[in-house]
This record gives structure tokens, sequence and C-alpha cells, in this order.
């Protein structure tokens, strides 16, 4: 008899799963709740993915849960407080999708500085042959690309960043033993860069950690860029800063209560827009997907987990 569990989102690898475990499908039940009453006392593993994560009601509705495996590094979405008093293992997915993430926060930098999206809208709005040559842009090289949350993902930008001639800062909670200077407080990185670049875990000990103060002190030259998760961010400090040209631009991946977007945000031509599409690539959610799959597959096994959350 196959081992059953619960799977919160139509994940790449369904059928891999499929194949290992009895797999009920909140995402395609028309009444999530009545399947999640059905087969609670069967349900022993949880595969989910980011934002779908796993709340406190309903691992408290999972009484023989044992393990949720995310798809994904960023295991703000799960309540890890309620997983731990119940002892049920949580894993995420990290450094398979590093490579992936830095690109998109790299073309994000580029993309923003260079104005590239914004002047692809001007040639298609056919501006170019009655308006002229587009507006005058920034570059890489010479800037400095202040990393807010120095970990695995932010030192891959850090690479291509300097392979561009960019000179790296970053802000951790504590200093590293790296080559980059580092500077005390959020404030002071945004002060001494000019793109600052949020790569820090979501989730309450980071909440609005980028607020007015940090933008004051990015300034208008400064750009910001984000990778991380909305909720670092405020964001209303930040449309207001965009509208008014405090700062220079900001380039986003991640929005909060995404996939809305505050509609503020889409009026702005000094933001670069992106739909969450870190990690999104064949290779790398094919990468997640089997390193998840990994996960569930050792732990109902009766071996340990490869990559249990360092927290
Ligand atoms: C996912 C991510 O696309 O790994 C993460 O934490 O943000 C991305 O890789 C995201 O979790 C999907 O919601």
């Amino acid at each position: 008899m196959s081992t059953e569990i619960l799977v919160t989102y139509e994940l790449y690898l369904l059928k891999e799963l499929e194949a290992s475990f009895k797999c009920h499908k909140l995402f395609a039940a028309k009444d999530p709740a009545t399947l999640v009453k059905e087969h609670a006392p069967q349900i022993r593993g949880l595969a989910t993915f980011g934002k779908w994560g796993a709340d406190k009601a309903l691992i408290q509705a999972l009484p023989n849960l044992e393990i949720i495996a995310n798809m994904g590094v960023g295991v703000d979405a799960i309540d890890l407080a309620e997983a731990k008093k119940r002892g049920v293992i949580v894993t995420n997915t990290p450094d398979v999708l590093n490579d992936c993430v830095a690109e998109t926060a790299m073309s994000l930098v580029l993309n923003v500085l260079h104005r590239f999206p914004q002047n692809e809208a001007y040639l298609r709005s056919g501006y170019w042959a009655t308006r002229g040559n587009a507006a005058l842009a920034a570059e890489a090289k010479g800037k400095t690309l202040g990393i807010l949350g120095l970990g695995r993902i932010g030192e891959k930008v850090a690479a291509l960043a300097q392979a561009f001639g960019m000179k790296i800062r970053y802000h951790n909670r504590s200093k590293r033993k790296v080559a980059f200077a580092y500077d005390p407080d959020p404030q002071t990185l945004a002060r001494n860069s000019s793109v600052l670049l949020v790569t820090t875990p979501g989730g309450k000990t980071t909440e609005k950690l980028v607020d007015a103060s940090v933008l004051d002190a990015l300034g208008p030259n400064g750009y910001l860029v984000n990778i991380s998760r909305g909720s670092v961010v405020d964001e209303s400090a930040l449309i207001r800063y965009l509208r008014e040209e405090r700062i220079a631009g900001a380039g986003l991946d991640v929005y909060d209560g995404e996939p809305n977007v505050n509609p503020e945000f889409l009026a702005l031509q000094n933001a670069v827009l992106y739909p969450h599409v870190g990690s999104a690539t064949h290779e790398t959610r094919k990468a997640m997907g089997m390193l998840q799959l990994e996960n569930l597959r050792l732990h109902f096994a009766g071996k340990p987990v490869k990559t249990p959350i360092s927290a």
C-alpha cells in the first residue's frame, strides 16, 4: 500500500510523485476542505510550492503528518513553529536554483539600469520613428552593487556583477568572512550603493526591512532590485519614492500579495516588473522537483532527508 501525501500545487514532477506516492491533489479538488477531512488520517507527507506553503490550520488538520517537502528555497509560507511543535520535518530545495535566480537578478539589474524593457516598448509603440531616439540610460560598469542578505544566491549574483565591472558591498546581521566591504545596517549599505539588491529570506524577521529610511539613503541616483519576497520592502513607500523620483528606479520579481500586484506599480515608467520568475526555467524547476522528490523518498525509506531547512 503506497504512502499517501497531500499535494498543494500542480508540481513540475507531479507524474514522478504519483509514481511513488498516492497523491491527494488539493489544487484540483472542488472542495479542498472536504478532501483534507476525508483523507487526513492517512496523509503522512505534504508536497508544496513556495507561497502555497502549509499554514497552521493545514498542519493541524493532518494528525499523522511527518514531512513537509517544499519545492523552493523560501519557507516563509510554512508555519515552521507549528511544524516544529509537532515534530514534522521540513525540507526545501537550496542550491539547485542559485544560478537561475542569480541570472534573473542580474538581468533585473541590467534591465533597470539600461531600461531595456522600456526601450523595447518604445520601439513597439512606433515612437522611434515619430519621437526620435530613446532616452539615454545608465550602465553597470563601475557602479556598486549592495547586497542585502549575502547568502548562497547573493554570492552568485556578486560573481556575475563583478564580471560586469561592478563593485560589491553587503549587509548581513553578522559579518561574514568574505572579501566584500561590510556595512553595519541597511541604510549605510544603501547610502554606499548604486544598486541595492534584496536577497534576504522573507518572513517576520525581515518584514519591511527596506523602508523609507533605506530608500532615502539610496537616493535619487540609486536603484532597488528585489528577488527575495515582497514582504521585505515597504511597497507603499517604494511606490511613493519611484513616483516622486526620489530613487532612480526599481527592478522587482516579487510582490506583497502576489500574483496580485499593486496597480500603482504598473503606471511607473521607472520600474521593471517580472512575475516571480526567479527560478522559472525547465532546467531549474526539474532540479528543484527532483530534490523535493528525493527528500520525500528518503524520508519514507526511513533514511535522513537530504536538505532539511537549516533554521
Ligand atoms: C519559486 C522561490 O518560484 O525558491 C523560492 O523561494 O521564490 C521560487 O523559486 C517560488 O517559491 C514559487 O512561489
